[in-house]
């Protein structure tokens, strides 16, 4: 909605975990499923870090990306 450049290479389909970034504060977000722990788990991504295309937002956040 913003049009931030987020990365991916599985078009959403909870796969690739090339769309990870950090979203805060995490109460404004949804609660992680077990997809997007495996694929997080699966692609040494940061615990915190949420799939962008997986995640969804309740509120404002803040959105950082490590390859920004
Ligand atoms: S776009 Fe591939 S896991 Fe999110």
């Amino acid at each position: 909605m913003n049009s931030i450049p987020i990365a991916y290479a599985c078009d959403g389909e909870g796969i690739c975990g090339k769309c990870w970034v950090w979203v805060e504060p995490q109460k404004n977000t949804s609660k992680e499923g077990s997809l997007e722990r495996r694929v997080k788990q699966a692609n040494s991504i940061p615990v915190t870090a949420r799939l962008s295309c997986l995640v969804r937002v309740f509120g404002e956040v803040k959105v950082r990306a490590p390859y920004w």
